[in-house]
Formats: structure tokens, sequence, C-alpha cells
């Protein structure tokens, strides 16, 4: 199915010849990272079908969440894969989305390399994936692009948010008390409109199946201590702003943003799980921006408003997912990850096992 601009798209994100010139010129070739994405150049369809669950003979499979799949190496590392999977109201749908998995996880590499991280983060060089896998062998052909060998850590209890805009649970918790997770913000806001300055504004992380709340820096500290609350507020804003700034250059506002940390043996403080993607985080395209409604975001907008329409009620299962659907989605990861990687994107990355 050839990748088109979703029906009914508006705003900046269209697979167009203005935003993506090179793929809809049936004469010239791909950007290179098409291909690492697993699309055909003559055909300009996904190569290889999504992977919904991965299958990596010899290391023990510890869990499974909704997007990742996570194999111990030993007792303190571990492979964590970036399926295909696709999530919408904390549900796995039923269908997975081309590319999504190998977007998500070179973004999370591309932003570790490029960003001056306050606080190491859990990616590790070695072993690689040829270390790990017989050479040749299917599993190894499938997990390339789409993993990463990282140092195991103890996930603490928290989701970091970073909010530069008034979005989601916070435009909601905004309109009922005039706050977003204790902290006061100016009166008549928009939905959708800059705050004055970024805003550390965590929850907690929900068990399968319920959903995440909003949580005061109080909160925080007694789950966390007053010290390790701080360092992880003062680290998450510092990672916000840098990121923030590196999009803004790209034509994309980093609206919010999700961070998790984890602790070492010694209790070192460490940035773990993905950063920055568009499932972590929203990014809008700064020329299409217009404060007072909901902005079109790079993730599953298409999903959500297709599930929308379905009236489903958002427990399991969920509808199946139209191929359009899935195309649309599908192009939009690929385009995130065109705008926010461009030609470093193509850059191998150190720590990248495969
Ligand atoms: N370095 C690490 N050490 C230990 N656990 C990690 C590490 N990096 C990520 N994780 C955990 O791996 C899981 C990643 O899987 P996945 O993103 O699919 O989870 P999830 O079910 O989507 O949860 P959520 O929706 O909260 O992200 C998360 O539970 C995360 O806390
Ligand atoms: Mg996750």
């Amino acid at each position: 199915m050839p990748l088109r601009a979703p029906p009914g798209e508006e705003g900046g994100f269209t697979h167009n010849s203005e935003t993506f010139p090179d793929a809809t010129r049936a004469n010239r070739p791909l950007p290179e990272h098409f291909h690492t994405m697993g699309l055909d150049q003559d055909t300009r369809t996904p190569s290889p079908p999504p992977m919904a669950h991965s299958v990596v003979p010899g290391l023990p499979l510890l869990r499974q969440g909704k997007i990742r799949d996570i194999y111990a190496i030993g007792e303190t590392q571990l492979l964590i894969v970036t399926t295909d999977r696709i999530s919408a109201y904390d549900v796995v749908l039923p269908q997975a989305i081309p590319g999504k998995g190998r977007v998500l996880n070179q973004l999370s590499l591309f932003w570790s390399r490029t960003l001056q991280l306050p606080v190491p983060d859990h990616y590790l060089a070695s072993p690689t994936l040829q270390q790990l896998l017989p050479a040749g062998s299917a599993a190894l052909a499938a997990l390339q692009g789409r993993s990463a060998v990282v140092q195991r850590l103890r996930p603490l209890p928290i989701e970091a948010i970073v909010r530069g805009y008034l979005s989601g649970s916070g435009w909601r918790e905004y309109q009922e008390t005039g706050a977003v997770c204790g902290i006061p913000l100016p009166r008549n806001l928009q939905h959708s409109e800059q705050l004055p300055k970024p805003i550390f504004t965590p929850s907690t992380k929900a068990a399968p199946g319920e959903h995440d709340r909003n949580i005061s820096q109080e909160e925080v500290e007694k789950l966390l201590g007053k010290t390790l609350a701080d360092r992880v507020c003062t680290a998450s804003l510092d990672i916000y702003r840098q990121a923030a700034a590196y999009a803004a250059q790209r034509g994309l506002l980093l609206a919010d943003t999700k961070f998790e940390f984890g602790l070492d043996e010694a209790g070192e403080l460490h940035l773990i799980d993905e950063l920055l993607t568009p499932d972590s985080s929203r990014f809008w395209a700064a020329d299409g921006y217009q404060p007072g409604s909901e902005q079109p975001s790079f993730d599953k907008q298409y999903v959500r408003d297709y599930l929308d329409r379905c009236n489903w009620d958002h427990s399991p299962p969920a509808p199946n997912l139209p191929a359009e659907v899935i195309d649309a989605t599908s192009a939009r990861y690929l385009e995130a990850d065109r705008r926010l990687r461009g030609a470093a994107g193509r850059q191998e990355h150190p720590k990248d096992p495969s």
C-alpha cells in the first residue's frame, strides 16, 4: 500500500511534496533513512511485516510492556526490543504499525547522543546484537534497528513529565483547578497555550490496565525522598529545555514529554526507558501551531480519532484498525523521525547494538 497523505489531513504534517519532496517524486531516490525504516525503494510499501511480538532465542523474556519486550542478559543487563505494537487509552491495539518500533528505538538513541544529559542514561555499547544472536539468523535481521542493550536498573515509581504547553491531562486539570500537579498557573490560559516556563508535573506509574495519576512535588518527595525528588525534577527540566531548543531548530514544538529514571546498585540516578519519542512526547509543527484548541501531534492522532468514531468504551479488546489508519499512523511516525533526525539520523549510533 502506498504511503499517502492521510484523508482529511490538515495542518503541517501531510506526506506531500512540500513536507516530503523526495518520497513523492517518482524518479528520485528516497532518503537513506527510509531504507533503515524498512521501506522498499521501488514500491514504497513497508517491506517487512510489522513486528507485534519478538523472538529472541537464548534470552529469557522478563517482561512484555505494552510496546517493548524485555529480555535478561545475565543479571545486570537487558535487551529491550521495541516492537511495532501501538496502544491507545492504555490498551494494546490488535494491529501493529510498520516502522514504528524502529523509529522509537532510533530516536531514543539519537537523543542520547545529541543532548548533554545531566545524568547517565542506560545504554551500553556491548554486548552487540551480533554477539548475542547467531550470524545470519532470522532473529538477528528482525531485531536490527529496534533493539538496545541497556543497564538493568531499578525504575523509580514515578513518570517524570515536563510540560511547556498546556495539553492532555494538564489542560483538563487546569480547567478544573487552575493548577497542574499543585503548580498554580496564570488565569485564562488557552488549550495548547505555551506556559510562562516549563513545569515538572509528575505522575504515578499505573499498574497494567490502570491510568497514571498526576501528583504533586510533595507526593514525589514522599515516594523518593526530597534529595532524589529534587534531582529528578532538575534533570527532567534540563533535558526538556535542551530537547525543546533542538526541536525548535527543526520547526517543531515540544509540548510535553515523559521521562523515566532508575537507580543502580550504588543508588546513582540514571535515565532509562525511551527518550523524547512521539509515544512519550507531544511534538507539534511550529508553523501550524494555533493555541485555543487541541493541536495535531506526531503520534496516535489518527488512531485515537478513528477509535473515537467507533464509540469504543476503552476496555479490551480494541476494535481492528483499517488499513488507511495503519498507513497514516505509520507515515506520521516516519515523518516525525525524518523531521527530528534529518541527516544526523543516518549516522550509526555507537551504542546501537544493531
Ligand atoms: N534500564 C532499565 N532497567 C529496568 N527497567 C527498564 C529499563 N528501561 C526501561 N525499563 C522498563 O521497561 C518497560 C518498557 O516497556 P514499555 O514501554 O512497553 O512499558 P509500558 O507497558 O508501555 O509502560 P508505560 O506505558 O508506562 O511506558 C517499562 O516498564 C520501563 O520502566
Ligand atoms: Mg513505555
